[in-house]
């Protein structure tokens, strides 16, 4: 079973009630976002693995610790998703990012397939897959089953704010994938709105409503 880590972080917290307030504008609902995601990739890749190089300080030789050449890549799934990526990829410079494109059919709420471009070599990289809301699970569920049929192996999913439906969903398909969020909330309404959620994320970052 997977692991399910809600970043409590008074930082996060704090960011995260702005965001969730209707009165924040887009200017600073992106930015939050970005920062959000920032402070969680710190956590997330709390597990990646170091080595011992050797350097010369300006006084002495050391051993010091760097990240041990871990091939990573982020996957942010469209639209929402993008408003992740800059904050993580001020943190891991170097970072490959490759491109799901899901909408959630309004009717059915099932997540419908426009674009996906990754790194050539993404089955030998380990991915974080980032959108802020994860509410039926369908479009995460969705979206790591493809890249599992592209050969990834080793998969985390970061988001901002998980719905206990969502986390169910992601368990039971795809128990090997752990899941990060800034806050679990109670419940999704009729509409498959995460409440009390923040709405739509989407039309939030981009100001399409
Ligand atoms: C939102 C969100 C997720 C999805 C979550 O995207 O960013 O991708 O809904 O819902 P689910 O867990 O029930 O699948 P949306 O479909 O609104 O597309 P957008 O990001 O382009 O606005
Ligand atoms: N997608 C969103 O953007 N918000 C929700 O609450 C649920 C799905």
């Amino acid at each position: 079973m997977s692991k399910v880590c809600v970043f409590d972080h008074p930082l996060i917290q704090h960011k995260l009630s702005i965001l969730r307030d209707k009165g924040t504008s887009v200017k600073e609902f992106r930015e939050l976002i970005s920062e959000i995601a920032m402070l969680m990739c710190y956590e997330a890749t709390r597990d990646l693995p170091l080595e011992d190089v050797e350097i010369e300080t300006p006084v002495a030789k050391a051993t010091v610790k760097r990240i041990a050449g871990k091939k990573l890549a982020i996957v942010p799934i469209l639209r929402a998703g993008l408003g992740m990526v800059d904050g993580m990829v001020s943190m891991m410079p170097n970072v490959k990012v490759g491109h799901i494109g899901l909408f959630r059919d309004p009717e059915t709420l099932e997540p419908v397939k426009y674009y996906f471009k990754m790194p050539p070599d993404i089955e030998e990289r380990d991915v974080i897959v980032v959108d802020p809301m994860l509410a039926t699970g369908g479009s995460a569920s969705a979206a790591i089953q493809f890249l599992k049929d592209d050969g990834v192996k080793h998969i985390k999913l970061m988001c901002i704010i998980g719905a206990p439906e969502g986390v169910e969903r992601m368990q039971k398909d795809h128990p090997d994938v752990d899941i990060y969020v800034a806050a679990l909330d109670d419940h999704l309404n009729e509409h498959g709105y995460i409440v009390p959620g923040l709405g739509d994320a989407g039309d939030r970052i981009f100001g399409t409503k």
